[in-house]
């Protein structure tokens, strides 16, 4: 039988989980592919005891990898930007196929990496680097391929999803972050996770391959979980929504929404049952209408399902004889639009208010009448007797959708308010009608 060559570069979480499923159903894989994959390198800073690298070609420099002879597809998973750039650039100026789960890497560095590879008639992978387990990039490119697509939407982050999901039962944020980080769930650096930039990494590529736009990261907006309250968590729930840390990209006329940031979703919406390290990402395609995909987006050996279907699907197309392409991101460069990023004072939105009152008469009449004023329509209110401290008040109120603009009036004019103390705290809003 025929058989593929494969490097891989770092043995960390994702590493180790590739390399013990590709050991483990090896017969079964080469089934699949109709060829064998075997491991021609190994290249890790830090070599772990716990896997036998016997007959394994091995060296402490992931560079030896992109040099060896004997690879075909070099596998990137040592993460961060720089060094794995010049790493995958290597490979590719050396005529390898390329298969990473750096999601970093692919919005920030991928329109250069795909074309160099395309000079190079090469394939550059990456579906392990959205949503980890999770095949929506080949759902997106290849199974939605006849939609036009309008928005994807959905929780893209296992560490953040994970934290809000145990603060809901109470636990403390930190000691969360720390389980998630012992899981082996977060990034090398967890700020990534909970201030939303790895979620905003993803969401780049999902917006690109499925509107068929350039990479556009630098253009995301981005907020994390970290200011998140206990408070805001039980409020939600009491008005019939559960924060989630969504990505939500969609496609209008003039440009594309690409924002990340805590976001109330109705507790009814399947989006709200989906718990602790899952991720869920909703596809709107208007011929299929709205599609959801599932699963764990973390973790060892759920990410190296996803980098193994990446060797495969290489291995497939031209190592193992095939000659199969399916364009980088779903579209071929020149039907690819040239949409720029919206203003975040252009999207479109609810809102949940948390504005911080004086207990006295006509207080509520005057927020109203400020919303009022800004062409908002309320469609919750609460405040309750019992929170009163200090002849203050929350009052918390959910808006119908408004542009961004509108609501960013209002705070404005309602935190002038005599009668109101602190900032307005503002969460958005999704019910994905
Ligand atoms: N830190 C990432 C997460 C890993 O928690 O989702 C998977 O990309």
């Amino acid at each position: 039988m025929k058989e593929v060559r494969v490097g891989i570069c770092g043995l960390g979480t994702v590493g180790g989980g590739t390399f013990q499923v590709l050991a483990r159903n090896a017969s079964l894989i080469a089934g699949r592919l109709g060829c064998n994959i075997r491991v021609a390198r190994v290249a890790t800073r830090t070599p772990k005891d716990e896997f036998d690298l016997t007959g394994i070609p091995f060296s402490q420099d992931v560079f030896d990898v992109a040099n060896d002879p004997d690879v075909d597809i070099l596998v990137e998973l040592i993460g961060g930007y720089e060094t794995a750039k010049e790493l995958v650039m290597t490979a590719i100026r050396n005529g390898k196929h390329v298969v990473t789960a750096n999601k970093a890497l692919i919005a920030v560095h991928g329109n250069e990496i795909f074309a160099a590879a395309e000079e190079k008639g090469v394939i550059v992978a990456y579906e392990a680097g959205v949503a980890g387990g999770i095949p929506v990039i080949k759902a997106v490119r290849e199974g939605l391929s006849a939609n036009r697509i309008d928005v994807i939407a959905g929780i893209i982050n296992g560490t953040g999803n994970y934290i809000l999901t145990e603060m809901r039962a109470g636990r403390e944020f930190e000691e969360v972050l720390r389980e998630a980080q012992a899981l082996g769930y977060a990034e090398a650096d967890p700020t990534f996770d909970v201030e939303g930039i790895d979620a905003a990494h993803k969401l780049t590529i999902l917006a690109s391959a499925g509107f068929g736009v350039p990479l556009q990261f630098e253009h995301a907006y981005t907020e994390g979980i970290s200011r998140i309250t206990p408070y805001d968590i039980t409020h939600a729930e009491l008005l019939g929504y559960r924060i989630k840390h969504l990505g939500i990209a969609r496609r209008r006329d003039n440009g594309i929404e690409l924002r990340v940031h805590p976001t109330l979703v109705p507790k009814s919406h399947s989006i709200a049952q989906v718990d602790g390290v899952l991720n869920a990402i909703l596809v709107d395609g208007d011929a299929v209408g709205q599609t959801m995909y599932s699963g764990p987006g973390a973790g060892d050996e759920a990410t190296g399902s996803a980098v193994i279907a990446d060797i495969v699907d290489v291995a497939r197309s031209v190592a193992c004889g095939s000659s199969q392409r399916v364009p980088y991101l779903g579209f071929n460069p020149d039907a690819m639009e040239n949409l720029g990023v919206l203003p975040m004072e252009d999207i479109q939105s609810a809102y949940y208010l948390r504005i911080q009152a004086l207990d006295r008469p006509g207080v509520l009449a005057k927020v109203a009448s400020v919303l009022s004023e800004h062409g908002i329509n309320i469609e919750s209110i609460m405040q309750k007797e019992s929170e009163v401290t200090d002849g203050r008040i929350p009052v918390i109120i959910l808006t119908h959708t408004v542009q961004e603009r509108q609501i960013n009036r209002a705070i404005e004019d309602l935190e002038a308010l005599t009668d109101i103390e602190d900032k307005v705290v503002r969460i958005r809003a999704e019910n994905f009608h």
